[in-house]
């Protein structure tokens, strides 16, 4: 393929190192951003590691009750008998209002059975004191607010473009990847941080779009990986890759004169529709295990 530009392996040394300092630190930071989202993410459903119950939690929020339910029936469940539990519980879902709190007899449990430890004295833990002190965990947990979903969304749209833009300059000067190829890989990512960024908005409203989280997410990573490791590979790795190694052999084939366009369109067809059945199979699988539950519970109300 004759290109009017010079190729990777051709720039000057200084462009090349600074070509791969700018996509080593990017990488880095890849991975760090990784690392943060197993962190706020992953720890969202209490256990560690990523799963779409952890998106689900914080886009949409854990529905199926408040942090106080949660809590009653759970690490806190000891701390006062079943009668009072379950009469505190009336009262939140009653809507927790602040004039029933005296009124239903709430207050008297909490000082009773709560203040012991949840007070001004104690550290880590709410003061449930006063009625201010309780009164965030009554509330019904809907995920990420709109205000920060605003936020983290301009900030990642600018700030990966610009990723995103430095990125695909550098792999623009690759000439192993075939236009087509490159075109795709180049605007990938930018359709997918779209696509991922509307998935957090359609996640908060209904958590089905949890799934588009994840796969847009990934399909941003595979364009990623895949600029970063020809770039990096077409700088430094031309010799052993591509003329020696099993670059070569890519290389062939790319320029056999025998294979077409449609023929590479056909095997692509086929490899595809190889895909089809196990594919299919996981769908289905997932489907049944968490989308339609929750279309089920949806009916059921
Ligand atoms: C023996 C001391 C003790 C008593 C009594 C106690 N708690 Fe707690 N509570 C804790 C500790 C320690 C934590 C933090 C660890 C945890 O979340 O399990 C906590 C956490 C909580 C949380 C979660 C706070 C957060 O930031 O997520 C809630 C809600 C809560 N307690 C409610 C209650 C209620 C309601 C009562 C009374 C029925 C009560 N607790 C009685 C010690 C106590």
């Amino acid at each position: 393929m004759t290109s009017k530009y010079t190729a990777l392996k051709d720039h000057e040394t200084p462009l090349k190192v600074l070509f791969t300092g700018y996509l080593c630190a990017v990488g880095i930071g890849y991975l760090f951003a990784l690392i943060q989202i197993l962190f706020t993410h992953g720890m969202a459903d209490g256990k560690f590691g990523l799963s779409v119950d952890d998106i689900v939690y914080s886009y949409y929020g854990n529905r199926s009750g408040t942090v106080l339910e949660q809590k009653l029936n759970g690490s806190m469940k000891e701390n006062a008998p079943e009668k009072e539990r379950f009469k505190i519980m009336e009262w939140v879902r009653d809507g927790a209002d602040p004039y029933d709190y005296k009124d239903d007899g709430i207050e008297k449990i909490v000082q009773t059975r709560c203040v012991m430890c949840h007070n001004k004295e104690a550290s880590g833990i709410p003061n449930f004191a006063e009625f201010e002190g309780l009164k965030p965990y009554t509330a019904q947990d809907t995920g990420a607010t709109f205000t920060s979903l605003t936020r983290i969304s301009h900030i990642h749209l600018f700030g990966i473009s610009f990723i995103f833009m430095f990125v695909g300059l550098i792999f623009n000067f690759a000439e192993t990847t075939t236009m087509q190829y490159k075109c795709i890989a180049i605007g990938m990512p930018y359709a997918f941080l779209v696509a991922d960024i509307m998935s957090w908005w359609l996640t908060k409203i209904h958590p089905v779009f949890a799934w588009l989280v994840i796969f847009a997410g990934m399909g941003m990573g595979v364009s990623f990986m895949f600029m970063w490791v020809t770039s990096i590979t077409e700088m430094w790795l031309y010799q052993t890759v591509f003329v020696k190694g099993i670059g070569s052999r890519y290389l062939e084939w790319r320029d056999s004169p025998g294979v077409t366009v449609a023929d590479r369109a056909w095997d692509f067809v086929k490899r595809v529709a190889k895909q089809i059945v196990p594919v299919s199979l996981f769908i289905k699988e997932q489907w049944l295990a968490h989308a339609w539950p929750v279309i089920k519970n949806k009916l059921k109300k």
